[in-house]
């Protein structure tokens, strides 16, 4: 069963009253610093290729779930969603994969702030004060938040649970999010302030009495997931955080920016952070205001430059980049000592460990390299590694992923006013 309707958010009155911490006036923006964890390198560093397979097919999932919400939400077929990949998928009210692989989190709060907010560590929820705040996994491939809630069942154990506390109001409609390996995500909605690196808003939430085996401790460090779509994606058809945070923040600048690197990495909300690119923004309008999908010009290999023209959607929740099969056939055709890696699943493909082969992505004319060193996954053997771009077949003609792989060597500024991406050099 789908799980909601649509119910109002921030009213007139709210706004009045919204977030008396926060001097939003003076606000150009606020940094979260965010961690990256991977779980599909083993402890010597070799990588888990099989967990990789997993998380393309997740990935691609994920993709076409979101493709079914927006046509619940708006009643039209997602423009990306052809007759026969929509016959192949199972219907209902997923939304969101066990996206494992490679996490970008870091901390928000959940429920009445306290008097002083000097850093994420003071931040308190009434009734009980909480030393630990709840991690969240940033995924612009979906638009809902969704935390451990207080009846949570031992798949939750680990986690840092949401308390509701006084400001916090039970919709009372539960939600269901259905997984891959036959578990599930299930709990109820409820509405609550929350606050975002210094930003507060009323946002609905689900609070989970189960969680799926994909989101156990182990396996999923971060303690909920926070959707960075737009709204026709929500399984709650409810605003996603960061849109109520700029409707309930009038001074907050309607974008948010992305650095995903080795180190320093950080979710900068209202704007971009000018300290960590140089140059200008290459923009690319969003093509349909779902996910972050935009048109991918093509991609250069070798100095060979190839036009695509297909849809990309560009994911913080997917580590590789993803392609159907034959351009992605065709792309490790031109890259020396590549070889099919079908023992690690289809669309796999091993390269040297010694790769070099300039490859890059083309948007909007300009072609942004991917970095030798980040197109390598690791050592699936002592002399070969895995490659960052998969082929999948679920992807088709129709479009791409383009994830952590990719977004790991440039600036992403995710502009919701306007309704674009850009990319820009990393300073
Ligand atoms: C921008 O990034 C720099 C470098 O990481 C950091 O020191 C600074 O605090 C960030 N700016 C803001 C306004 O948060
Ligand atoms: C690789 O990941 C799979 C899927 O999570 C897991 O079942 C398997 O044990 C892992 N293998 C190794 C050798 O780490
Ligand atoms: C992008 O969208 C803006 C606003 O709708 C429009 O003015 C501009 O021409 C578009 N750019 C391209 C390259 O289509
Ligand atoms: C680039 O292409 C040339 C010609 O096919 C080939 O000899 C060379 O090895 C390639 N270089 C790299 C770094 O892949």
């Amino acid at each position: 069963m789908h799980l909601s309707t649509a119910f109002p958010l921030a009213t007139l009155a709210f706004l009045a009253t919204a977030n008396p911490l926060v001097d939003v006036a003076s606000r150009t923006g606020q940094a979260i610093p965010i961690s990256k964890h991977h779980l599909y390198r083993r402890a010597d560093w070799t990588v888990n290729a099989t967990l990789i397979q997993e998380k393309v097919i997740n990935s691609v999932a994920k993709i076409h779930r979101g493709f079914d919400i927006y046509e619940k939400n708006t009643g039209s077929v997602h423009p990306l969603a052809s007759g026969r990949l929509r016959s192949k998928r199972a219907t209902g009210n997923d939304l969101l994969t066990d996206d494992n692989a490679r996490l970008w989190y870091g901390t928000i709060s959940v429920g009445t702030p306290a008097q002083e907010f000097t850093g994420m560590a003071s931040v308190l929820c009434t009734p009980k004060p909480r030393l630990t705040l709840p991690a969240v996994d940033f995924d612009t491939g979906s638009s809902d938040l969704f935390l451990p809630g207080p009846a949570c069942d031992k798949s939750c154990d680990g986690h840092t649970k949401y308390e509701p506390g006084s400001s916090a109001k039970n919709l009372g409609k539960p939600y269901t999010f259905a997984y891959a390996d036959g578990s599930t995500v299930s709990g109820t909605r409820y509405e609550d302030t929350v606050t975002i690196a210094g930003l507060t808003a009323t946002q609905s939430l689900g609070a989970s009495s189960t969680y799926s085996t994909g989101f156990n401790h182990d396996r999923f460090p971060a303690d909920g997931l926070m959707g960075m779509a737009f709204q026709s994606l929500s399984a709650y058809d409810a605003s996603p955080p960061f849109q109520s945070l700029m409707t309930q923040n009038q001074a907050l600048k309607p974008v948010f920016g992305f650095k995903l690197a080795k180190s320093g990495s950080e979710l900068y909300l209202g704007g971009t952070n000018n300290s960590l690119y140089t140059g200008d923004f290459t923009w690319v309008n969003v093509t349909e205001p779902a996910h972050w999908q935009v048109e991918l010009g093509g991609f250069m290999v070798n100095d060979t430059s190839t036009t695509v023209n297909k849809a990309a959607i560009i994911d913080t929740g997917t580590t590789q980049v993803v392609g159907d099969p034959d351009t992605v056939s065709s792309i490790y055709k031109q890259i020396p000592g590549a070889k099919s890696a079908p023992e690690f699943g289809d669309g796999i493909y091993t390269i040297p460990c010694n790769f070099n082969t300039p490859f890059g992505l083309t948007f909007a004319g300009k072609t942004f390299q991917i970095d030798p060193a980040t197109f390598n996954l690791g050592n699936t053997s002592p002399d070969a590694c895995l490659g960052g771009l998969s082929g999948n077949a679920d992807v088709s003609e129709d479009f791409w992923i383009v994830g952590d792989v990719f977004l790991s060597n440039v600036y992403t500024a995710f502009d919701v006013g306007n309704k674009r991406v850009g990319f820009a050099t990393l300073a």
